[in-house]
């Protein structure tokens, strides 16, 4: 494999778990964050996350002595083969970590980005090899969650972008190509456009909380997460496919469209939602139900993997 070392820069919450997907996949792995005792905070987590990733599946190769702390962002960005990094997300402090970072990296490594919603483009400015910066943008938790979105600013060279698809594919990732810079990338607008309209629905009474989770965890959301919305819709249109169901359906789904909410201006709605959460949760172990929701993730990405004609 071309890449064996991965600078992880930035440890908080999604460096410590691209470290731990990294280090199970059977890279060396050196990170680096200014913050005290944040090599000991990485080991906790790696550690925390470790048993879930032998549950999946380590390489071979995998250990968690591949992890070195470097002292600076340049050492431990020296003789690394692929970057990721992980800082705060403020447009100057990402492009102050990619200046010490092209202090140690080879010209030709390819640094990828973690952030959310900054844009490559103006992350890129001032860089001197901006071409090999990408967005490499995880879900988090990164070492459970298989999609990165990737793509290219105005100065990244379009083969940078191909060399990171296929690296994350190479390491069993599921990455996704964005052809153009937009707020949110792909996954968050699509989070975004369903949150919109559950708090149209719930705001003007139509349905609780509690129902419009149920609405979708045991509804469509269980589809979704086996085909994605663009195959399920293909399924429910049985020989036809998605042309019929478009040509059957598309009418009234437009009209329903129309009617959708639009997302509230000020924050009055917050209060409606944290109550119909905790009646939702009232009686109920939150901190157990999260460890269910794990459990349950880590049984559903294996009889995935059993699956291989599911894109
Ligand atoms: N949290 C999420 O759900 C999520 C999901 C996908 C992507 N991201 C992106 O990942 C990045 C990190 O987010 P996070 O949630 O892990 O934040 P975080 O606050 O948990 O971690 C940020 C880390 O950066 C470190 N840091 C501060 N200054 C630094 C510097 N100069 N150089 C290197 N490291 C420095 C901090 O000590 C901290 O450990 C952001 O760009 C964010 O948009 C976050």
């Amino acid at each position: 494999m071309a890449h064996r070392t991965i600078a992880v820069i930035g440890t908080g919450t999604i460096g410590a778990s691209w470290a731990a997907f990294y280090l199970a996949r059977g890279f060396r792995v050196v990170a680096a964050d200014p913050a005290p005792s944040a090599e000991a905070r990485l080991r906790e987590l790696v550690d925390a996350f470790w048993p879930t990733l032998e549950t999946l599946g380590l390489d071979h190769d995998a250990s968690k002595d591949n992890l070195a702390f470097a002292p600076t962002i340049p050492d431990a960005s020296r003789g690394a083969d692929f970057v990721q990094e992980n800082g705060p997300e403020r447009i100057e402090v990402k492009r102050a970590i990619l200046a010490e970072i092209e202090e140690g990296a080879g010209s030709d490594v390819i640094i990828a980005t973690s952030s959310s919603g900054l844009l490559v483009t103006e992350a890129q400015q001032g860089m001197q090899h901006p071409e090999r910066l990408v967005l490499g943008h995880p879900f988090n938790p990164p070492h459970l969650i298989p999609l990165v979105e990737v793509l290219g600013g105005q100065q990244s060279a379009p083969k940078n972008v191909d060399r990171a698809l296929a690296f994350y594919a190479s390491v069993g990732k599921k990455p996704i190509r964005i052809n153009r810079e937009v707020p949110g990338h792909v996954a968050n607008r699509l989070q975004d456009a369903l949150w919109r309209e559950m708090f149209h629905l719930v705001a003007t009474g139509v349905a609780s909380v509690e129902d419009v989770d149920t609405a979708v965890s045991y509804g469509p959301g269980l589809r979704w997460a086996l085909l994605g919305p663009f195959l399920t819709m293909h399924a429910g249109g049985g020989d036809g496919g998605i042309t019929h169901f478009l040509e059957h359906l598309g009418p009234a789904m437009r009209d329903w469209a129309r009617d959708l909410g639009e997302y509230p201006e000020t924050d009055d709605y917050i209060g409606t939602m944290a109550d119909g959460v905790s009646a939702e949760l009232e009686g109920r172990d939150w901190a157990e139900i999260l460890r269910e929701r794990d459990r349950l993730l880590v049984a559903l990405l294996a009889a995935k993997a059993t699956a291989p004609d599911i894109p």
